[in-house]
Order: C-alpha cells, then sequence, then structure tokens
C-alpha cells in the first residue's frame, strides 16, 4: 500500500502585525500579562475585506512551489477552518477556482483547533487507499473576526493566518502513523454558539472560554495522545527530532512535551509571534520550522492539536 509523504510547505500571515501594547490600548491588559500567561507578544490580523480563502489561496501557492508540483496535478484539496468565507460553498471549493483549477474533490474539515490534524489524517487516508496521489491539505484562519475586542480574556490570544502541505503518494513513509480523537461532553467550555438563522445570528457571534478549563483539558489530553501515538508506532520519545504542536499557548506546550519527556528545544515554537491561529497553527509552523533549516529531510515528527469540540489528535511522521 504506497504511503503519504510531505512533499512541501508554505505558510502566510496577514501583513498587519498587532503586539500587545497595541492591544493594551484597547483592553485593560499589559504586555507583561499576556506573556507571562501565555508566551504570546504579536498575532498578525487580516486586512477587512481579506477572507479565509485569500490566505489559504497564498500558502497554497507557496506550497506547490516548495513541492515543485503544478495545481493542476492536485487531486484533493481540503482546507481546515471554523472561520470559512461562507456558510456554503466549502472554503474548499473556493481555494480551488482561485488556483484556476477544477474537477477534484475539495471539501472543508471543521475541528477548529485541532483542524489540521483531522484534514491531514483524511487526506493520508485518501491517498493510502489510492483515491487521490496529490493532495493538498491547508489550515486557514480569521479568528479575530471571531473575537469581541471589549473581552481581554480572549481578544489577546488569537491570530490570522494560514499554512498548507503537499501530500504525495510514495513507497515508504511519510505518515507513520496517527490517532484522532474527541469529545463533545466538553462543548461548553469552547465554543462560538451563534449561527446563521432565519436571516440573522441566533446567538452570540464571539468566541466564548473557559480558560483554566481549557488548559486542564488540553495538557492531559495531549499528552495522552502523544504517549499513545509513539506507544503504538514502537516509538520513544528519544527518537522524535521534533514536536510540531498547536500554538495556542506556551504554558499548554511546555507541560504537554514536559509529561512526554521531550525537552523545549525540540519544539518548534511560534506562538510569541502567531498568537493563536486554530487550524493554520501547526501547518504554520511546520513551515517556519522547515524554512528556517531547523526541520530535515529524514526527521521525525510529532504533530499535535487539540481544541473546540472537544477535538484532538496526534500525527507522527517522517519529513
Ligand atoms: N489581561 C489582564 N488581565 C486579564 C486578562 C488580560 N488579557 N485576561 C484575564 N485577566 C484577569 C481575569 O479577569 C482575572 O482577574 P480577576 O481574578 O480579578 O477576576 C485574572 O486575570 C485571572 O484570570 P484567569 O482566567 O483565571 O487567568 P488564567 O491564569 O487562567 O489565565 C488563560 C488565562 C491565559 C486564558 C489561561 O487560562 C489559559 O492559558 N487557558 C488555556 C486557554 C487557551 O490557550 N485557549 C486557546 C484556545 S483553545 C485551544 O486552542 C486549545
Amino acid at each position: 500500500m504506497q504511503y503519504a509523504q510531505i512533499l512541501g510547505t508554505g505558510s502566510y500571515l496577514p501583513a498587519r502585525r498587532m503586539s500587545n501594547d497595541d492591544i493594551s490600548k484597547i483592553v485593560d491588559t499589559s504586555d507583561e500579562w499576556i506573556t507571562e500567561r501565555t508566551g504570546i507578544k504579536a498575532r498578525h490580523i487580516a486586512a477587512p475585506g481579506e477572507q479565509t480563502s485569500d490566505l489559504a489561496l497564498q500558502a497554497a501557492r507557496a506550497a506547490l512551489a516548495d513541492a515543485r508540483v503544478r495545481a493542476e496535478d492536485i487531486d484533493l484539496i481540503i482546507v481546515a477552518t471554523a472561520t470559512p468565507d461562507m456558510t456554503f460553498p466549502a472554503t474548499a471549493c473556493i481555494v480551488q477556482n482561485k488556483l484556476g483549477i477544477s474537477g477534484c474533490p475539495a471539501f472543508d474539515v471543521q475541528a477548529v483547533c485541532a483542524g489540521f490534524m483531522y484534514a491531514i489524517v483524511t487526506a493520508n487516508a485518501y491517498i493510502r487507499s489510492g483515491m487521490a496521489t496529490k493532495a493538498l491539505v491547508i489550515g486557514a484562519e480569521v479568528f479575530s473576526r471571531l473575537l469581541d475586542w471589549n473581552d481581554r480574556r480572549t481578544c489577546v490570544l488569537f491570530g490570522d493566518g494560514a499554512g498548507a502541505v503537499v501530500l504525495g503518494a510514495a513507497s515508504s513513509p511519510g505518515i507513520m502513523h496517527a490517532k484522532l480523537k474527541a469529545d463533545g461532553a466538553y462543548s461548553h467550555i469552547l465554543n462560538t454558539p451563534g449561527k446563521v438563522a432565519g436571516g440573522g445570528v441566533d446567538a452570540s457571534p464571539f468566541l466564548y472560554m473557559d480558560g483554566p478549563a481549557v488548559y486542564k483539558f488540553a495538557v492531559k489530553a495531549l499528552a495522552k495522545v502523544g504517549a499513545e501515538v509513539l506507544l503504538e508506532a514502537g516509538l520513544t520519545a528519544a527518537d522524535i527530532n521534533w514536536v510540531v504542536p498547536h500554538q495556542a499557548n506556551y504554558r499548554i506546550i511546555e507541560s504537554t512535551v514536559r509529561h512526554l519527556g521531550i525537552s523545549l528545544d525540540k519544539v518548534i515554537l511560534t506562538v510569541a509571534d502567531h498568537g493563536n491561529t486554530s487550524a493554520a497553527s501547526i501547518p504554520l509552523a511546520l513551515d517556519v520550522g522547515i524554512k528556517s533549516g531547523r526541520i530535515r529531510r529524514g526527521d521525525t515528527l510529532l504533530l499535535e492539536g487539540i481544541g473546540g469540540g472537544f477535538a484532538w489528535g496526534a500525527v507522527l511522521l517522517r519529513y
């Protein structure tokens, strides 16, 4: 059976960068508070009119160029996003059209901050079963538009961006092992309840989060799923060259890798510069890790993400 390998990566951040000091002019907060609790120093914010598909398109083009794959050769597009351009059609279809191609299956995956984990695992299954040979997998978000900019508990945490990978069929892995999990009993601690209905939005359109409850759940779930994929793949923490985690919060990342017995200097960290970009954060961090020369061909990577749902997962792969 064929495997899925990463042929190339790309990413995109909107031009506008907002520092903690900039935010402290809007709400009662400080660089010191945000840095100490989260590790975040700045985030990027999409321009008015700049849509998730625009961010996704830039990341996709960069990944295609990196992979030396033509858009016409892509036979599957999956976009992970919780902030689609429209209720429907899928943002993946809009991206497909903006790439100037048509015909291949294109759909969105909605697993919030775990979205990229769900998307890449789905693309892997398509490739392993022979249903696709070259897949474009994108995480893209404009989370700034879900934020109540009067709520200091949430507006300091998130940013906008996109990351993409091109996966191709290969005779060896690639993606070695993966595990996806979900538990809908925790939907009340992190959500955006409003939906389009009856000509309006039927509940709050803003992100709600019980921060301490999310923190506790996230560390436990990520440490457990990370340990499980390692064990099931017959690997140990010592086999991991780089962890590429969802970038929600420095303290969550630090605590998770400590539980796994992996040192922080093996972790790709972008949370300081990007904030939490939800489904975009893992492919963004992956691209940063590769383009900076830290992640090299042949390295073994552990990707991990968690978010609203709750939904979470981990992927082990050889780059
Ligand atoms: N600036 C200044 N003060 C603030 C801010 C802020 N931005 N936000 C909250 N505070 C205040 C609160 O009002 C509270 O004050 P009070 O005691 O007078 O009421 C105090 O700080 C402590 O609030 P807590 O919410 O208890 O702060 P905590 O130490 O838990 O830190 C944080 C909050 C950073 C959100 C933390 O709970 C956390 O990291 N949670 C994880 C959440 C996360 O990362 N979510 C990302 C989305 S989910 C995901 O991607 C997995």
